[in-house]
């Protein structure tokens, strides 16, 4: 009865992740329109200490100037890698790499450029049925996200974003269309990609201008409230269109560990943990978990709540928990006393003196993975799937066509033995993506040289280059893995 599991489970889904913002490209093509994400611009002339300024905060100026054509700048996100017209060759050396599953996103602007369209652009749709026709042919798993910061633009101009209660009619219609198209092709959705991320940057997350909000709280909690009801709404329109699809949450998951012993410090990494976790309460059980009043009352937030939305929340939670881990942090209750000791900006936190951290400061953490995997199934009890982890480094292409990343092989070698451990200790994780299996622009500095993939894109950070794709070290140990079934690492 007791029987200790030292493997990875048969049909495990080994692959990689991707997002359509920062991979497909494809920018008005065949009809697709702008998103949140094309707004973002690159200069190389700028200090790389603000190159996701924009990230975390947009202007209404930048906004403006997204829309004017006169207006020379140049945005990555809207050429990516160029998925869009490269998807066979992708897709076979993934399959060459002996993925199981791959994690996409569709951008909800190649289907309804607008959002708010009553009729979906046919060419958007096929575009997606030919990629999903092609993972098929190679048995790949598609593993979907709704929406990976790819809201339409209009939808912020227009409406003002998640904080819009009528976003949630306009996104089930927008899940009801693919779940109708793609029924039987897909059958892991996930509704909202880092659904979290919005307490840190909320333009790419809710489409909220911070300009403007005198009340910042108040509008980011309920763009989130907006989104666990359009997750729930979806997530019943899956059930009744595709009965045997799963909805998935996804959440960024950093582990906050207190920087020291004093009990200060350990409530206040607690608290840290609750920002994530509360997303995960409200979408896994179905309710808002009993702190929620506690954190609402202390941010003066009065929350807009339906009468029906209470009983959506309840009837529609997810079928299974996806996160991203990529780090942890620690946490002091006095940070202000530890000089020098400033963490990752995007997640807050400070330096942990025990941990080595990558170029961008996102401290290494692989035992955290398998605390994380614990917390969060312990907490949940629902399968989990890993949807994102990586490292995003700089690489060197020498001549012959060689790309020695052993960094990568490390990193993601760790953290794979971590999972395993966390097998052992009972965790049930049926899948694993590691974060960008390809290069492709990175989310929060819009740059290409931040790299996570296994295959080199011949692409510079001003989009330069032949876009040609070039196997990695990683890319070989990567197939021997799962080839292996995890079980050969090193
Ligand atoms: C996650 C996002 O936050 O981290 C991805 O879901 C992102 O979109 C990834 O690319 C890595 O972050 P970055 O900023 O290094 O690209």
């Amino acid at each position: 009865m007791f029987q200790v599991k030292t493997k990875f489970p048969d049909n495990f889904l080994w692959g990689g992740a991707t997002a359509a913002n920062q991979f497909e490209g494809g920018s008005g093509v065949d009809g697709k329109g702008l998103s949140v994400s094309d707004v973002y611009t690159f200069d190389e002339n700028i200090p790389k200490e603000h190159w996701s300024d924009q990230w975390l905060k947009m202007t209404h100026k930048q906004v403006e100037e997204a829309h004017n054509s006169s207006y020379k700048k140049f945005y990555p996100k809207r050429h990516g890698v160029d998925f869009y017209h490269h998807f066979k060759e992708d897709i076979a050396l993934f399959a060459e790499m002996g993925f199981k599953s791959f994690r996409m996103s569709l951008a909800w602007t190649r289907i309804f450029p607008n959002g708010n369209e009553l009729e979906p652009n046919e060419e958007g749709l096929a575009f997606y049925d030919q990629v999903f026709d092609e993972l098929n042919k190679y048995g790949i798993e598609p593993v979907v996200s709704l929406s990976h910061y790819e809201l339409p633009l209009y939808l912020v101009t227009k409406y003002g974003g998640w904080v819009n209660r009528e976003l949630i009619n306009f996104f089930v219609r927008f899940a009801a269309t693919v779940f109708e198209r793609y029924k039987g092709k897909v059958k892991y959705w996930i509704s909202f990609n880092e659904i979290n991320s919005c307490k840190h940057h909320p333009f790419v997350s809710l489409g909220l201008i911070e300009e403007g909000y005198l009340d910042l709280e108040q509008a980011k909690f309920q763009g989130a409230h907006h989104q666990f009801v359009a997750s729930a709404l979806a997530t019943k329109a899956l059930k009744e269109i595709d009965p045997e699809a799963k909805m998935g949450c996804m959440i960024s998951y950093t582990l906050f560990v207190p920087y020291s012993c004093s009990p200060d410090d350990f409530q206040k990494s607690m608290e840290r943990q609750r920002d994530a976790l509360f997303f995960g309460d409200v979408q896994v059980r179905g309710y808002y978990p009993a702190y929620t009043a506690r954190i609402l009352a202390e941010k003066n937030v009065i929350l807009k709540v339906e009468p029906e939305d209470e009983q959506i929340l309840r009837d529609y939670p997810v079928d299974y928990v996806s996160f991203s881990y990529y780090m942890s942090s620690a946490v002091s209750a006095n940070p202000e006393e530890l000089e020098g000791a400033e963490g990752n900006l995007l997640v807050g936190g400070i330096k942990n003196p025990y941990l080595p951290s990558s170029e961008w400061g996102w401290q290494i953490d692989p035992k955290g993975l398998r605390s994380a995997l614990n917390q969060l199934y312990d907490r949940y009890q629902k399968p989990l799937f890993v949807a994102e982890n990586g490292i995003g480094a700089i690489d060197t292409l020498r001549e012959g066509d060689i790309i020695d990343d052993d960094y990568r092989i490390s990193y993601l070698r760790e953290h794979i033995k971590q999972m395993k451990e966390a097998i052992s200790d009972g965790v049930d994780v049926f899948g694993y993506t590691s974060w960008g299996c390809i290069d492709m622009i990175s989310a929060s500095t819009n740059q290409i040289s931040k790299r996570y993939g296994y295959i080199y894109v011949d692409q510079d950070d001003m989009g330069r280059g032949t876009k040609r794709r070039i196997k990695k070290k990683s890319f070989y140990w990567y197939k021997d893995v799962i080839a292996t079934n995890g079980e050969k690492l090193d």
